[in-house]
């Protein structure tokens, strides 16, 4: 059963839109013969493929070989949920409000499981297994922008910001 985790902004919209960003995510990661003919996997990166896109959202579908991971990012003011499909992926969500100490929580996510969040929600992805992952990630509206952070002790350093039709 899926519940808005911690340290996540749950966005009003997403439970307006059909089944939602979870029940899309979950839906065809808990098909794969809906898509394991396009899935494919990199040794130099990680391989990712547009599934689907609409006016509202974008589909993805992700490979993860042991070791392969993401640098720290958000999504911009994308919301939206990923789902694992196989393997196991460990996720580092950090929360970082002016004045305060930043807040990381880090769970191993196995396949079956599933995240949600909102809009500038900040982590940072990895394969850390020793086994494939696959995972299904649903943005919603499309990803237009992913912001790239460096965590200090003070909170997150920007560092770039990487945008759809130049850096994927
Ligand atoms: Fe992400």
């Amino acid at each position: 059963m899926y519940a808005v985790p911690e340290l996540t902004v749950p966005d009003a919209d997403i439970a307006r839109w059909g089944g939602g960003p979870v029940s899309l995510a979950m839906g065809l990661a808990a098909h794969p013969e809906r898509w394991w003919r396009l899935l494919n996997y990199r040794t130099d990166t990680r391989w990712y493929r547009l599934l689907e896109r609409t006016e509202q959202y974008e589909v993805w579908l992700l490979s993860w070989l042991p070791g392969q991971g993401t640098d720290l990012h958000d999504h911009g003011p994308a919301s939206g949920a990923f789902a694992i499909a196989a393997g196991t992926l460990t996720e580092r969500v950090v929360a970082a409000k002016p004045g305060r100490p930043p807040v990381e929580v880090t769970r191993a996510l196995n396949a079956g499981r599933c995240r949600a969040f909102g809009p500038h929600y900040v982590h940072h992805v990895t394969n850390a297994g020793t086994v494939p992952a696959v995972s299904v990630h649903v943005y919603t509206p499309g990803l237009s922008i992913m912001n790239r952070y460096r965590l200090e002790p003070s909170g997150l350093c920007h560092l770039a910001v990487e945008q759809a039709g130049v850096d994927w």
